[in-house]
């Protein structure tokens, strides 16, 4: 307990980020009333169009410097070859920014990367390039030839769904060749812009999908 007490942060305000903005001190919400949430209302929205995109590139800018365990690239690098890739082959801007953050959770849920990568994009992309990063993982096993365990054929369980082909498509020509050092890489900055602008989307939820 002791060490505990003596290991307590002793923060400050954190400052706000806007010069313009107000702290409302309350110390709980259920003490917030009309006024406060106006002024949470306003700073709140404000706040998440100045950072939202900032922070999803964080996210995958803080796997810069990894290790890799295999391929000549880490999982960064990798995303941006497959972004790079996209967009040499004229893809569209929803494609590339989708292709550059589709293993964004590879490392911290890779089981479960496919649905990470969907959830964070699902109210901006269209309803094929949600599935297409919902199952990804599945259709990548048709590339793993002599991989124990493997099913390569498990992607047959959607065979004929209209997003099939895109998924089967964008694993083949962006994702499961997208792992040597000596291929064209365009760094982040290239597609900073892309992901503002697809972030910056009107957020909808209105296609029929489980998140
Ligand atoms: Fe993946
Ligand atoms: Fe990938």
């Amino acid at each position: 307990m002791c060490v505990v007490e003596e290991k307590r942060i002793n923060l400050q305000p954190v400052p706000l980020a806007d010069e313009d903005w107000q702290y409302v001190k309350k110390r709980t919400l259920d003490e917030y009333d009309a006024a406060d949430w106006a002024i949470w209302s306003s700073q709140r929205q404000q706040y998440f169009e100045q950072n939202k995109c900032d922070q999803v590139l964080r996210i995958l800018e803080c796997q810069k410097d990894d290790l890799s365990y295999i391929y000549t690239i880490n999982n960064y690098y990798h995303c941006l070859q497959t972004a790079t890739r996209m967009l040499r082959a004229d893809c569209t801007e929803e494609d590339v920014v989708v292709g550059l953050l589709h293993d964004i959770g590879f490392i911290t849920c890779n089981e479960t990367h496919g649905a990470f990568a969907a959830a964070l994009m699902r109210p901006y992309i269209s309803e094929r390039n949600y599935w297409m990063l919902m199952h990804h993982a599945v259709f990548q096993q048709f590339h793993c030839h002599d991989l124990p365990g493997c099913d390569r054929h498990a992607r047959d369980r959607w065979r004929g769904h209209p997003h099939f082909e895109w998924t089967a498509e964008f694993v083949a020509k962006y994702d499961q060749n997208t792992i040597s050092y000596d291929e064209e890489i365009l760094p982040l900055d290239v597609f900073k812009p892309m992901v503002s602008r697809i972030l910056s989307r009107e957020p909808s939820l209105q296609y029929d999908q489980p998140l």
